[in-house]
């Protein structure tokens, strides 16, 4: 199968989302402009560079969390885990700005000591990011994509050491949980080791 623009009939959805998994889910935190905390899952997410700490995530649309993270330049994260998928998934309904998706999902707010937004306490890592970038995407044409890319840095980090195993951070006991494509999700339930060819022995 080859395709450019249009999707071959074989192909029900487009295939995009489920090729680029699984991808990590930023659970973004920020507050309104009356200072109301919003919670939402956004799997447009990632780490994008260390020194600093940077993550990314994109809002298709101008959503609440793209509109609350440039206002106060701050968002949190927090990792998504099978324990929380539910929870996770109740805050990705689309409420009206004020709603408090905390307490909409029952969950309890972990207190930032940097930023202003709260995180999930009941999430065994979260980050306090500060915004470097916020902007709207372009296609090659230049037509914009009606798409928002902010860029945090993270200044606090947040983990439960329940979590710290041997010195590191075990996804596998947090069961981490990644957007597929679809309704489609991945459990980080099998971590295998390989070495680089030239690396270090210990991985940075
Ligand atoms: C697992 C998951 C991942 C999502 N990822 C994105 C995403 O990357 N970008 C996006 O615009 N919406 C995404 N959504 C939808 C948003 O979570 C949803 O529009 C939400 O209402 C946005 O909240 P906000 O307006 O408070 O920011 C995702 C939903 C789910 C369940």
């Amino acid at each position: 199968m080859y395709y450019e623009s249009e999707l071959p009939s074989a192909l029900k959805f487009d295939p995009f989302k489920a090729i680029v998994a699984p991808r990590p889910i930023g659970w973004i935190g920020t507050l309104n402009a009356d200072g109301v905390p919003n919670l939402g899952p956004y799997s447009f997410f990632n780490a994008i560079s260390t020194r600093p700490n940077l993550v990314a995530f994109s809002s298709e649309g101008y959503k609440h969390s793209t509109a609350n993270a440039q206002n106060w330049r701050e968002f949190t994260f927090s990792l998504v885990t099978h324990t929380l998928r539910h929870q996770m998934n109740a805050t990705s309904a689309h409420l009206e700005d004020g709603a408090n998706e905390f307490e909409v999902a029952g969950l309890e707010m972990g207190q930032s000591r940097i930023v202003k937004a709260p995180f999930v306490k009941a999430s065994p890592a979260a980050f306090e990011c500060k915004v470097v970038d916020s902007f709207e995407l372009k296609g090659v044409d230049g037509e914009s994509a009606g798409s928002f890319l902010t860029i945090g840095q993270v200044v606090a980090v947040h983990i439960d050491d329940a979590y710290i195993v041997d010195g590191r951070f075990d996804a596998e006991r947090a069961q981490s949980i990644a957007r597929c494509g679809y309704r489609n999700y991945a459990t980080a339930s099998t971590l295998w080791e390989l070495e680089r060819p030239d690396g270090p022995v210990v991985p940075v």
